[in-house]
């Protein structure tokens, strides 16, 4: 069981995904060490909140595709449902009886799902940003 580490290839060139996709990096490391104390507990409560994260940030990517104008927006969408539809079955699984014995099968298939958003589906628009010269700007927070 291999632990994922953020790459500087992970960057996509807007600050508001990178640091999204750092902060899921950050709770699939954390998984990884919850699997490796045996704590079934806080791993499922780290699943569903890695979930969750998933879902925002998909939400939020999907946002700023719409703003610069990625002409694939729609496509991305569909790959998106599709990913968490995957992590979300995957999680179902990892909760089931004997899901303590495939947790690191599980854990191998969620950092895939992950890798599979930032490396394979986000290369996608990377590209875009670059070469139609949106940079992408981080959105002005409250306060
Ligand atoms: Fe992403
Ligand atoms: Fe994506």
């Amino acid at each position: 069981m291999n632990k994922l580490k953020w790459s500087p290839h992970f960057e996509t060139g807007s600050e508001e995904i990178d640091d999204d996709h750092r902060r899921l990096v950050g709770l699939v490391q954390d998984i990884h060490e919850a699997i490796e104390k045996n704590d079934l507990m806080l791993c499922v409560g780290l699943a569903n909140k890695f979930l969750g994260e998933l879902s925002d940030h998909f939400d939020r990517e999907e946002a700023l595709l719409e703003r610069v104008g990625y002409p694939n927006t729609e496509g991305h969408k569909k790959y998106h449902a599709s990913l968490l539809a995957e992590a979300r079955e995957l999680k179902r699984l990892c909760s089931e009886k004997d899901g303590v014995e495939k947790l690191g099968e599980c854990y191998a298939a969620m950092v895939a799902v992950l890798v599979d958003d930032i490396i394979r589906g986000d290369s996608m628009f990377k590209s875009y940003l670059e070469h139609s010269g949106h940079r992408a700007p981080r959105k002005p927070k409250d306060g």
